[in-house]
């Protein structure tokens, strides 16, 4: 298993600190917290039908969360761009999938930054490597990104060194002039990664994140901007602050969000999608981004088996669904849509799209959104 899927799997905080957080938040700004309280409806964002975000921009072509791959993403056709955010030690937001940049950077050819190399605990997992937190942006701007997985992407390290670590702010500035380009707006989908973490050495996510949202106008429940998180009290706080439309991550169904592991909260994301959990999220959220297991499991040969109630039970409560992550590689794909045996090679990925895509979801996250779009196209003419 991938380091990043070890990692980014842990959830959340519990009731006890949620309340602590909502005091401490109270005087924050009513106007904007009366205005959030009301999650936008369900469907009503005006993206087609199932959505087709581009995961970590187009991930499966370039590296990720880099201009070049958020600008192929949008050429592509993706309907929304993701971003991933973590800080730098002077408070900057950049789009990394996690804190540690050993495997997206060439952080480990710079000597200059070689006695950085540290062990940290981060949501409860021993790493050794570099980590954001421990750079200026102007140190990290020296860096360039490279290809996460180049054993099952090689074509992809063709771009290696081409792309600095954007800021969230470039990312914004890009789709401004996207934006003006293609007379529309550009969809971002924002997600705050390990939230607890960051706060507690003093780096909150939140407030940043809420400036810049502020200042590039997307933090209105019209704004063409979802934003995300692992961690449903990083939710709660984003939607005390601005009203932009909001979505709680759901890992697999035995894990528990680091927040809630931090508070003592003792529910799992298993209650998460009960009734009771899903009428819990919609009381500050828009929708949920569950695992796709959790849409159809696999079963112990990694073959899709019959979908669960969740797509039901999260439109009955008025959440829209949009789970992750379809990449075109057998590597990825459940068992029944490989094709030989090359683990690096590109499955039955029309396939696969074709079964979540029945199930009624309002969107997806992936690496291949033309991939994805193609599927969508297929899906709207058979229906
Ligand atoms: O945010 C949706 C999806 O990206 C969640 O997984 O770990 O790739 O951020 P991850
Ligand atoms: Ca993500």
């Amino acid at each position: 298993m991938e380091r990043e899927q070890q990692l980014g799997r842990r959830a959340i905080l519990g009731a006890a600190a949620l309340g602590a957080g909502a005091v401490a938040l109270g005087g924050a700004g009513t106007a904007a917290a009366a205005e959030a309280s009301a999650p936008a409806s369900g469907k009503g964002h005006g993206l087609p039908v199932p959505t087709v975000i581009g995961h970590r921009g187009a991930s499966g072509y370039r590296p990720e969360h880099t201009l070049g791959s958020y600008q192929l993403a949008l050429d592509l056709g993706a309907d929304i761009i993701e971003q991933d955010l973590v800080p730098t030690k002077d408070g900057h937001l950049v789009c990394r999938h996690e804190n540690d940049i050993t495997a997206t950077t060439d952080v480990a050819a710079h000597p200059e930054f070689a006695d950085r190399k540290t062990t940290k605990t981060v949501d409860g997992t021993a790493l050794t490597g570099w980590f954001t937190e421990d750079f200026t942006l102007a140190e990290l701007k020296t860096l360039r990104a490279k290809e996460r997985i180049p054993g099952t992407r090689q074509r992809n390290t063709l771009y290696d060194g081409r792309w600095e670590v954007p800021t969230f702010e470039e990312v914004l500035q890009w789709a401004e002039r996207e934006g003006r380009k293609r007379g529309r707006r550009i969809w971002l989908y924002v997600e705050t990664k390990h939230p607890t973490y960051f706060r507690k050495l003093g780096l909150g996510l939140e407030e940043r994140l809420v400036k810049l949202l502020r200042a590039y106008g997307r933090h209105r429940k019209d704004s063409p901007t979802f934003l995300q998180s692992f961690e449903p009290s990083s939710i709660q706080r984003l939607r005390k602050l601005v009203a932009t439309p909001a979505v709680v991550l759901l890992s697999t169904a035995n894990s528990r969000p680091w927040d809630f592991v931090e508070a003592g909260d003792p529910r799992t994301v298993a209650d998460l999608v009960k009734p009771e959990g899903l009428e819990w999220i919609a009381g500050y959220a828009d929708g949920i981004g569950p695992d796709l297991s959790l849409i159809i499991p696999r079963d112990s040969s990694g073959r899709l088996t019959t979908p669960t109630p969740l797509v039901k039970d999260a439109h009955a409560a008025g959440l829209v669904l949009h789970p992750y992550t379809m990449r075109n590689e057998n590597s990825f794909l459940p068992a029944d849509f490989r094709r030989g045996t090359d683990a690096t090679a590109y499955g039955d990925a029309f396939g696969a799209f074709k079964r979540y895509f029945e199930t009624g979801i309002d969107g997806i996250f992936s690496d291949n959104p033309d991939t994805a779009l193609l599927a969508r196209e297929d899906f709207r003419k058979n229906r």
